[in-house]
């Protein structure tokens, strides 16, 4: 059974970042939290840029957040939208997630918790490379 994660103090640090989000382009500001195994709540938000293609997303800035305040593995992650409901996380900021929270790091989906395994199964990773 998964470990049952407390989702409302991670989508509320979320929907605060999402707030301060720079998306002035596509105005679809984004906020990600993430728990880490140590109990730090780490987050970021959007920032779009002039070069349309350069804008970071909310969940790069949340794992330079993570690795920037001492490092460990996600153990859950969320990202919300302007409405403040869950948002899934494009394809590359899976693989980015990935690499720090593994198969078991839980994620709040529009389709309700579920794993990374699941939402990016047969991830490339850490061990591929060995
Ligand atoms: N965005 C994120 O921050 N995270 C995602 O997982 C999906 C997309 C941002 C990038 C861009 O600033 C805006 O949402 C519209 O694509």
């Amino acid at each position: 059974m998964a470990e049952q994660i407390e989702w409302e103090p991670l989508q509320a640090r979320a929907v605060e970042l999402m707030n301060r989000a720079y998306a002035p382009y596509s105005n679809f500001p984004v906020g990600a939290a993430g728990l880490a195994d140590d109990g730090r709540i780490v987050s970021g938000c959007n920032v779009e840029n002039a070069g349309y293609g350069v804008a970071l997303c909310a969940e790069c800035g949340m794992i330079s957040d993570l690795v920037g305040s001492g490092g460990g593995k996600l153990v859950a992650v969320v990202c919300v939208d302007r409405t403040g409901e869950a948002i899934m996380p494009c394809g590359r900021c899976r693989q980015i997630i990935s690499e720090h929270g593994g198969d078991e790091c839980r994620l709040l989906t529009p389709e309700g918790d579920l794993s990374m395994g699941e939402v990016l199964p047969q991830a490339f990773g850490p061990a591929n490379l060995a």
